[in-house]
């Protein structure tokens, strides 16, 4: 068996939490390029909306080039694998041109090494945990590819667990925080992104050493902003096969918005949510916005 498969087992104790069948001999042996940008977050945390703001900045700002392909295609999952049903991540991005942009939701230490040795730039996105979890419920309600989540009361203990797809939140964002010590890391919150778009979007690039007008900029804030992306077929999600997601039941693009949890804990969930929070995050100095 792969050391991938093996760790992810470890991490998971449950093999296939969720239904994707991982490819883990082609993601052990996935060869990434110096030029390769990875785009890493726990899922929900903001990856389609930095997949296409990182597109826009490689096309100078260019609407037009970025409606070229839906973000699934120019942004491939490496881990993702639903045989028979859409093409593998790694197939797809063994036929990228360069510079290709990566998404996985893998954590940190299952990441293939090869990125690590070839020194390549990673963007991390991260969101509080308390909107992630909303978020996921709904995709989970609507993405067929997952296991049904069941009532809100009893998926929220789910999440807390890890016992959700990618195992723990508080894993993953802790891990990749510590990471970014002596590696490329650009460490990105989505509450930041909804305060100053802009401002972020200056930091991506900078990151990636471009050099774009007032003008491109714009263009990009405008183009990646939700009700933008929430009516664009190719960021939307709604080209994927209705076998894979329901938009009828949840639409991909839900609500976009900071501080979506208030309106589904209850109180007694949130004093048990932030008494287990403060419990698994005080062994790091990674710090969410509290306010929200
Ligand atoms: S996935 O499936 O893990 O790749 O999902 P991901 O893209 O990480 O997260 C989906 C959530 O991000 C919201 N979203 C946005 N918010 C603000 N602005 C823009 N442009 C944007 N694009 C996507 C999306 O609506 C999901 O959040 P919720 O809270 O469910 O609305």
């Amino acid at each position: 068996e792969s050391y991938l498969r093996q760790a992810w087992q470890m991490v998971h104790d449950i093999p296939m939490v969720c239904a994707f069948s991982y490819d883990w001999d082609r993601i052990d042996n996935f060869q990434s390029r110096p030029d390769d940008i990875v785009i890493a977050t726990y899922p929900k945390s903001g990856t389609t909306w930095v997949s296409e703001i990182v597109d826009m900045i490689l096309n100078d700002g260019d609407p037009v080039k970025c409606k070229r392909d839906a973000i699934f295609n120019k942004v491939p999952m490496l881990e993702f694998a639903v045989p028979g049903k859409m093409p593998a991540g790694t197939e797809q991005l063994a036929r990228m041109p360069s510079p290709r942009v990566v998404k996985t939701h893998l954590p940190v230490h299952l990441l293939p090494t090869s990125f690590w040795d070839h020194g390549c730039k990673v963007i991390y996105v991260a969101r509080n945990a308390k909107d992630v979890a909303v978020s996921f419920y709904h995709f989970d309600l609507m993405n067929k590819l997952h296991p049904h989540p069941g009532p809100w009361e009893k998926y929220i203990e789910t999440y807390m667990a890890g016992r959700v797809a990618f195992g723990s939140w508080y894993d993953h964002v802790k891990s990749w925080w510590e990471k970014r010590k002596g590696h490329p890391i650009l460490y990105l919150f989505y509450e930041d992104l909804k305060e100053d778009p802009k401002r972020e979007i200056e930091k991506v690039m900078h990151f990636l050493g471009k050099d774009l007008t007032q003008q491109a900029l714009d263009s990009i804030v405008h183009h990646t902003s939700f009700e933008v992306m929430k009516e664009n077929p190719n960021t939307n999600y709604r080209m994927t096969p209705v076998t894979v997601m329901d938009h009828n039941v949840s639409p991909f693009m839900r609500k976009g918005i900071a501080g979506d949890w208030k309106n589904h804990f209850t109180v007694a969930q949130n004093e048990r949510f932030d008494e287990d929070y403060e419990r698994k995050m005080a062994d790091t100095t990674l710090r969410f916005r509290t306010e929200i």
